[in-house]
């Protein structure tokens, strides 16, 4: 029997008068999320490693009433994080949501790993999360209010084979949210993650069709994700009712990890 299951019509979530900050907002989930925020009230400043990338974000925004502006940067350089971070206070003056959203695999078996492949996929979801989290969590302690959402991944939770770099930056992550959600906590700043399962973007459409119809035998829901299932979550965790939630992973997925 097929389910009777209203159409998502975007949360009832109020932003208004707040910015939020999304990185890797050109595309997939980031940019799901930087309109569904958009979409609530937010101003965005939308990150990503070039401005040319962004600009279909933007143009979705402002085409639907929202406010919105391009930064271009890459989270893995704590210069330009920090470039960043000051370019968009000068321009909206306060931050009130962080989405540390931006990230690469670069898959390979552990044994025949080679250095960089490990380095760079922890400098950009690892150490980027950081640092903006860093520069955007001095000026958050300021406002006394804040909220902080990392992206992690179902990897960071179970392992994948194949992507020791990969989950070592997603279970990295999942350790850095609950340890700053308890430096923050008392200046009314919360910090969670979302772990999402296999959702449908650029990321996971390179996998060959025999892997992913492989992965979704492990998905009790038989299905993968829609960038929507994850910016919904998100799109809670950046509101106001969210005041008592923090230092909480949690798994969008299907069912995987339950
Ligand atoms: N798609 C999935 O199934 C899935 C599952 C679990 C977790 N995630 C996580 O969700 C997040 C988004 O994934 P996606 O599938 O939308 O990926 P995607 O590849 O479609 O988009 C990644 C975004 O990050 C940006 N980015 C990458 N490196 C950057 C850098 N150095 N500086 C600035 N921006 C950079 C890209 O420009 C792009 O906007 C990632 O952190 C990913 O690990 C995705």
């Amino acid at each position: 029997m097929a389910a009777d299951v209203p159409t998502p019509t975007g949360c009832r979530v109020d932003l208004t008068g707040q910015v939020a900050l999304v990185t890797g907002a050109s595309r997939g989930i980031g940019r799901a999320i930087a309109e569904r925020l958009a979409s609530c009230g937010a101003s965005v400043a939308a990150v990503a490693r070039s401005a040319d990338g962004l600009q279909e974000t933007i143009g979705a925004i402002r085409a639907a009433g929202g406010t919105a502006e391009a930064f271009a940067g890459s989270v893995a350089s704590s210069e330009e994080v920090n470039r960043i971070v000051g370019e968009v206070e000068a321009k909206f003056e306060k931050v009130h949501v962080l989405v540390n959203n931006a990230g690469i695999t670069r898959d390979g078996l552990m044994l025949r790993m080679e250095d960089e492949a490990f380095r760079e996929v922890l400098e950009t979801n690892l150490l980027g999360a950081f640092y903006f989290t860093r520069a955007v969590g001095a000026l958050m302690m300021r406002q006394r209010y804040g909220r902080i959402v990392n992206i992690s991944s179902v990897a960071g939770l179970m392992g994948n084979p194949g992507q020791a770099n990969y989950s070592a930056s997603k279970a990295g992550l999942i350790g850095f949210t609950r340890t700053v959600a308890r430096e923050l906590a008392s200046r009314n700043i919360t910090v969670n993650a979302v772990a999402p399962g296999f959702v449908e973007t650029d990321m996971t459409g390179v996998l060959p069709d025999k892997i992913k119809e492989a992965v979704k035998e492990h998905v009790p829901m038989k299905k993968f994700g829609q960038v929507e299932d994850i910016a919904d979550l998100v799109c809670y965790l950046s509101g106001p009712g969210a005041r008592y939630l923090t230092g909480q992973v949690v798994a969008v997925d299907g069912g995987m990890t339950a």
